[in-house]
């Protein structure tokens, strides 16, 4: 074995599609073209003033200077509870059922390690979202794909997992408004996947990064809000899309409370937290007006528009997503996503 092999489990992962994305891209960049790109769902307007103001007041405090609390500052966890109440109707104990996370992806693969064992297994929607799969091979375990079912509503078959998945699945990853599908949450699911999970134990991860992210009216829900969900799950909530912060690294995870004191004994093994100024700042984006939201979603709403019409005029039907920053649309005969991507590039 040579000094710099990966070890087996990095080898078991194909490499993060973006990084071999931007490589191409800067290739194409550095020999002189101009690419847009369609990749990375990366907001390109700036995080709100309002949010920017309240981190530069709290780069100047010091007491935002030491290490973090693994846990969150009680300002975050508590922004969190008042959040969760008015825009979600869920209630959260500051205390015991929230806590920050340094990103949703931080936070998703350390629930990984936290709750897989070599032999395991972890369910999640394919397409999704690349951590629910490498994730859980990084721990050890497995991922076990679930492809979304178009005519379903882009959700998973649940009646379709094998019995003996079902038994060594330990979490199960969900995400909507979903991406790369931008489907909404059909009726009647979150429900549906409370009383699986109560049946097989399977701890539920709803990754929830793009609920303030919605067009045509719609208002998505949290999956705490579904009745013994608390009992069953967590959920991940993101303000890198909703509140233009890709850049700050800051989520949190809400819900079980015994979970989240698990996550948290992983997590203070491994890192020390989140920068205390960029919680308050997360703080104020949470607690401030929503009009930037509504301005920022109206942008993508006319983006989104644009798209859809162009690609109907090529002859590629596709349902306007009243959620997420993705349009997914059908390839051509013959393509698959990656080489139909790349012969665009091309
Ligand atoms: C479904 C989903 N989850 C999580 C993330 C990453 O969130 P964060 O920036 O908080 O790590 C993304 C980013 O694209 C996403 O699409």
């Amino acid at each position: 074995m040579a000094l710099t092999d990966p070890s087996k489990r990095l080898e078991a992962i194909p490499p993060y599609m973006f990084a071999e994305l931007e490589r191409k891209v800067a290739a194409k960049r550095s020999a002189g073209i101009d690419v847009i790109s369609l990749g990375i769902g990366d907001p390109d307007t700036p995080t709100y003033p309002y949010v920017v103001e309240a981190m530069q007041a709290a780069v100047a405090d010091p007491s935002t200077h030491q290490y973090p609390s693994n846990r969150g500052r009680p300002e975050f966890r508590e922004a969190f509870a008042r959040f969760y109440d008015t825009r979600f109707g869920v209630e959260i104990d500051a205390e015991t059922e929230v806590m920050a996370a340094i990103g949703a992806k931080e936070c998703i693969y350390n629930l990984c390690f936290a709750f897989l064992d070599p032999g395991d297994a972890a369910l999640a929607a394919d397409p999704g979202y690349p951590v629910y799969t490498g994730g859980p091979v990084l721990a050890g375990a497995d991922a076990v794909v679930l492809p979304l079912v178009h005519e379903l509503g882009f959700v998973p078959d649940f009646d379709a997992i094998s019995a003996t998945d079902l038994d060594r699945a330990r979490l199960l990853f969900l995400n909507y408004p979903n991406n790369p599908t931008g489907a909404i949450v059909p009726d009647g699911l979150f429900e549906r996947v409370v009383e699986l999970a109560r049946e097989h134990e399977i701890l539920v991860v709803h990754d929830n990064a793009y609920s303030e992210t919605t067009y045509d009216g719609y208002v998505a829900p949290s999956f705490l809000a579904t009745p013994g969900a608390k009992d069953v799950g967590v959920e991940v909530f993101s303000l890198s899309k909703g509140f233009n912060m890709t850049g700050w690294r800051c989520a949190a995870i809400l819900g079980n409370a015994d979970a989240i004191s698990t996550y948290w004994r992983l997590k203070t093994n491994i890192d020390s937290g989140n920068f205390e100024a960029v919680q308050l700042a997360g703080a104020a984006a949470l607690d401030g007006p929503r009009a930037p939201l509504e301005e920022m979603n109206a942008i993508y709403e006319r983006r989104r528009n644009l798209v859809v019409d162009a690609l109907g005029t090529i002859g590629v039907e596709v349902e306007p997503p009243k959620g997420t920053i993705y349009v997914w649309a059908p390839v051509p005969e013959g393509h698959t996503s990656t080489s139909f991507a790349e012969l665009v590039l091309e």
